[in-house]
């Protein structure tokens, strides 16, 4: 199988053409992520919240990060990966954002690294794809910023779709492949993805932008809680592990499980 690499993203673009991005932690989801033709696996930071159990993505280390997204290496053959720089491990200066790059990228293999920012950024991005690092951006909603920006808020409306756009633009210029966009405004989002020559990916940004992403457990109903409204559920996987475990743990009491065909003898 050929690679998904970042070219493929643009020509897509150029071709008025889609591609699927989905976030994945491990190696078993990647390889079923990637049989079912996503083209881009993001190892988010989202993994802090869905899989550490944290109440944001801050507490997320660079180590985290590394041990996860080597996992989803080893099970993705066809898509491009990406990963999460996190909180703390790009901010400082354009230095400490191509040694937290360069560490993600020799410690996993994988293709691309993602950071949040804009303007204010875009001389660590430009430093990181100095260094031969491919760099999706990420501006509108940025959840490392929650408390600055006073929490979970959409992102671009009126007067706010200006500075959005010249966000969008720093990040292009600064090298940027492509640029998520998060929790803003259908309208900004087209806006952006049509000034922009690199492709938009959306999450809650309408269905203008090239790509899609969302966070597995959340598409695959894995995770309880209220959705927010961008989220389509596809699947209610917490429900039918739910119910499997529950008749697991019927069996194990009445004797019923295991039966003689799971049983070795003489
Ligand atoms: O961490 C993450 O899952 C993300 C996506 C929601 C874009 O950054
Ligand atoms: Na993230």
């Amino acid at each position: 199988v050929k690679r998904v690499r970042t070219v493929h993203l643009q020509r897509a673009k150029a071709a008025g053409e889609k591609f699927s991005m989905l976030t994945s932690y491990d190696v078993l989801t990647a390889g079923i992520f990637d049989r079912a033709g996503v083209d881009v696996l993001l190892v988010g930071d989202s993994l802090g919240n869905t899989v550490l159990g944290h109440d944001s993505t801050l507490p997320v280390t660079l180590d985290d990060m590394a041990v996860f997204a080597a996992a989803v290496v080893r099970g993705a053959q066809r898509p491009l990966v990406v990963v999460d720089l996190p909180f703390g491990s790009y901010e400082e200066s354009p230095t400490q954002a191509v040694h937290s790059a360069a560490h993600i990228m020799k410690r996993t293999g994988a293709h691309a690294v993602k950071l949040e920012g804009g303007e204010a950024l875009a001389e660590h991005v430009a430093a990181v794809v100095r260094a031969g690092i491919p760099v999706m951006g990420h501006v509108g909603f940025t959840p490392q910023s929650e408390h600055a920006l006073g929490g979970f808020r959409i992102q671009g409306r009126g007067e706010a779709a200006e500075q959005l756009l010249r966000d969008a633009r720093a990040v292009q210029a600064a090298g940027c492949f492509a640029v998520v966009l998060e929790m803003v405004s259908a309208d900004a989002a087209a806006a952006v993805e049509s000034a922009l020559d690199i492709p938009t990916v959306g999450i809650g940004a309408g269905n203008v932008t090239t790509g899609q992403v969302l966070v597995w457990q959340d598409m695959l109903g894995l995770r309880a809680g209220t959705m927010p409204r961008f989220v389509k559920q596809y699947a209610q996987l917490a429900e039918v592990a739910g119910d499997a475990v529950s008749a697991y743990v019927a069996d194990v009491r009445s004797g019923a499980f295991p039966a003689e065909e799971h049983s070795y003898r003489g």
